[in-house]
């Protein structure tokens, strides 16, 4: 299966998510996980490169998606097997659009979307959405509040929330703004990490879950 972080807002959390949950489902699932960072600035796999000073063992390999191939998947099977594989493969996508994320973007199995009440998030998670939509990408869509401030009122919750919803789930549990998920290592969460994703993911794995009728 294909889980992708993306959106096309650039600082809105998707490495720190998806290094969250490359973690976090290691310590539930069986399955193989396997991140493929797809991002330029390659910030996923630095961290992983860095991590290998750590004691605590290597959860999963990270590869990155050289900058040279504009077409990576050109010969196509190997993202269809990526998608029909038992195997957990996640990726990670830079804050940008670009041509060569076209074909990912329509065969992921999930797409999870980080997303702020800013609006320039705002603005930005919509035409992300209406890009997936002209892409005709097969891909369940799956929201996400990020750096959530449990204090601060955000004007234009509902109404985003109404929108969001037409086009996917939206996660009931945002992940809250926290001072620990701001330094995030591969190999593992602590404990109040862990907290600070734990609902959100639940919530996700079981989504996952249900549309596949199989257990992560
Ligand atoms: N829940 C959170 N609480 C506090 N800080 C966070 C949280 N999530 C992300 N951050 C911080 O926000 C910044 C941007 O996060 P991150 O790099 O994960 O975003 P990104 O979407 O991958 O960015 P880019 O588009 O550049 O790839 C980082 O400094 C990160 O530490
Ligand atoms: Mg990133």
């Amino acid at each position: 299966m294909i889980i992708t972080f993306a959106t096309q807002k650039g600082g809105t959390g998707k490495t720190t998510l998806a290094i969250a949950f490359a973690n976090y489902i290691s310590t539930i699932s069986e399955r193989k996980i396997n991140v493929f960072d797809f991002d330029y600035q390659k910030s996923f796999y630095y961290k992983w490169k860095d991590d290998e000073l750590s004691e605590n063992p290597k959860l999963y390999e990270v590869e990155i998606i050289g900058d040279e191939e504009q077409q990576p998947f050109s010969d196509f099977e190997t993202l269809i097997n990526l998608k029909d594989s038992d195997e957990i493969n996640l990726f990670d996508l830079a804050g940008t659009l670009d041509a060569k994320y076209s074909d990912l973007l329509i065969y992921s199995d999930f797409i999870v979307i980080p997303f702020e009440y800013s609006d320039v998030s705002v603005k930005s998670t919509l035409v992300f959405i209406n890009m997936l939509g002209l892409l005709e990408s097969e891909a369940e869509r799956v929201f996400i509040r990020s750096k959530y401030d449990k204090g601060y009122k955000y004007l234009n919750q509902e109404e985003m929330d109404i929108e969001l919803k037409k086009f996917g789930l939206l996660l009931e549990n945002p992940v809250f703004k926290k001072n620990c998920l701001q330094k995030i290592d591969t190999r593992k969460l602590t404990y109040e990490q862990k907290y600070g994703v734990r609902k959100s993911f639940d919530e996700l794995i079981e989504y996952i879950n249900q549309t596949f009728k199989i257990t992560l």
